[in-house]
């Protein structure tokens, strides 16, 4: 219904905005009974009309959506949806994520995750977790927890000029998201999984209004449109066109296949602060066949697509009474995640509070281990033979 505000540059969309106002506000009270704030937030939401509410989640529904996030999600993105707990898990209650990201862009990564980041996917179909309406009632009930309006995006292509935004992004944007745009302390911009779901209006108006209550700042602000119209331009130059690949699901291991090197000796561990062992150690340890359980406390799915040899999924999330059955509790543990330990601290402190206390952590976590050239195997893609 309402698109006032087409091509919006952000100075003269405010300047349009306040001549446009007063009619509006008038127009729409006096015919529609639609109050002036709310046509406010319309104007200022450049460029965009509100969509319709997706469906409204029944009460058990919402129950199970709640619990679901404590579960699988809390441990990064905060109890209270906050973001930054562990790793730089974003916030999922920020009003531009919220309003611009239902459902797909939050859909997806929940559904599929985002490839060599500390975010894997949690839909049953890839290994993890969770069915496909229990990831469509997340989505929903995030959005119904934000408490926003939905904003209707074009897909459109945002045009702008490629060489400039490169050079703005690097002087604006390097420290946080980093020169390669593998994200330091922030989201990787350059990732193909996010560059697959994320539209370029979806980015630019992540760019124009930032992430409230987060480090990221509203650039709309600082920057000019026509440049913020040229780092997603750029940003967009970075996905390549590959097809996502699609691993063919392993088969878990069974308990008399959980002890990594049976008859082997003891690894001897020398742990610092009684608890991290360091990829150097492990590696050696298993290049001499020493005897070990190998947890991947990751969500399954990611376990799925690389790990290393050996090693059990043995998720965060798991219930322990019956993940535990079959592991000895005189053999050396160690677990591992990728955020880069948070999951893995998680686990190993639920296992010494049941006795296990052979238990270690792997200090670097995975991305370090294969950062540092370690081994690990990778998961088969489907219709690639080799
Ligand atoms: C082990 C830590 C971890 C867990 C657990 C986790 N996430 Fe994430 N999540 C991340 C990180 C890190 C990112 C950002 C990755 C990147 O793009 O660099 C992320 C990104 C996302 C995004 C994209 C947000 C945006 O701003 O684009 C969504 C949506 C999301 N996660 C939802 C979830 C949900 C829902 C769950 C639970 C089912 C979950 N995550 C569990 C770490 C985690
Ligand atoms: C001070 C650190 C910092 C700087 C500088 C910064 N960002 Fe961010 N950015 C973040 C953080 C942190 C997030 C995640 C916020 C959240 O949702 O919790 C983010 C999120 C984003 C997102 C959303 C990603 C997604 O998948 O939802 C985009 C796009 C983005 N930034 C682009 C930029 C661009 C372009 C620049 C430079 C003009 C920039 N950022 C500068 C910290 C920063």
């Amino acid at each position: 219904m309402l698109t006032l505000i087409r091509d919006a540059d952000i100075a003269s969309a405010r300047l349009k905005a306040s001549k446009y106002m007063f009619r509006i506000t008038a127009l729409f009270s006096s015919l529609l009974g639609i109050t002036a704030p709310l046509v406010l937030s319309l104007i200022y939401a450049e460029n965009i009309e509100a969509i319709s509410p997706p469906p409204k989640l029944t009460a058990e529904q919402s129950t199970v959506a709640a619990s679901n996030y404590q579960r699988y999600c809390a441990l990064c993105h905060g109890e209270d949806r906050e973001g930054h707990t562990n790793d730089h898990a974003p916030s999922l209650r920020s009003k531009s994520l919220m309003e611009s990201g239902i459902a797909h862009q939050v859909l997806r990564p929940m559904q599929y995750g985002r490839k060599d980041t500390a975010m894997g996917g949690y839909l049953d179909e890839i290994g993890g977790p969770m069915t496909l309406d229990e990831t469509w009632n997340l989505t929903y009930w995030l959005f119904e927890q934000a408490g926003y309006d939905r904003l209707k995006f074009s897909t459109n292509p945002v045009k702008g000029d490629i060489v400039r935004g490169e050079s703005v992004y690097r002087e604006h944007c390097t420290a946080c998201h980093g020169v390669n745009g593998e994200g330091v302390s922030a989201p990787a911009l350059y990732n193909q999984s996010a560059l697959a779901h994320n539209t370029d209006e979806f980015i630019r108006h992540a760019i124009r209004n930032g992430r409230q209550d987060t480090p990221m700042k509203a650039y709309q602000d600082i920057l000019s449109p026509t440049d913020i119209d040229s780092i997603t331009a750029f940003l967009r130059s970075k996905a390549d066109a590959t097809q996502e690949q699609k691993t063919v699901l392993r088969k878990l291991p069974t308990p008399d296949h959980y002890i990594v090197n049976p008859d082997g000796e003891d690894p001897n561990f020398n742990l610092q602060d009684d608890l991290y062992v360091s990829s150097k150690d492990l590696n050696d340890a298993l290049n001499s066949k020493r005897r070990m359980v190998l947890l991947d406390t990751r969500v399954t799915s990611v376990w799925q697509n690389a790990h290393i040899e050996g090693s059990i999924p043995f998720p965060y999330y798991a219930d322990l009474d019956e993940t535990v059955a079959g592991i000895p509790k005189d053999v050396q543990i160690i677990a591992y995640c990728s955020c880069p330990r948070a999951a893995a601290d998680y686990t190993i402190n639920k296992l010494r509070r049941k006795g296990y206390t052979r238990t270690a952590v792997l200090w670097e976590g995975i991305f370090g281990w294969m950062h540092l050239g370690y081994p690990v195997t990778r998961g088969d893609i489907a219709g690639v033979s080799d």
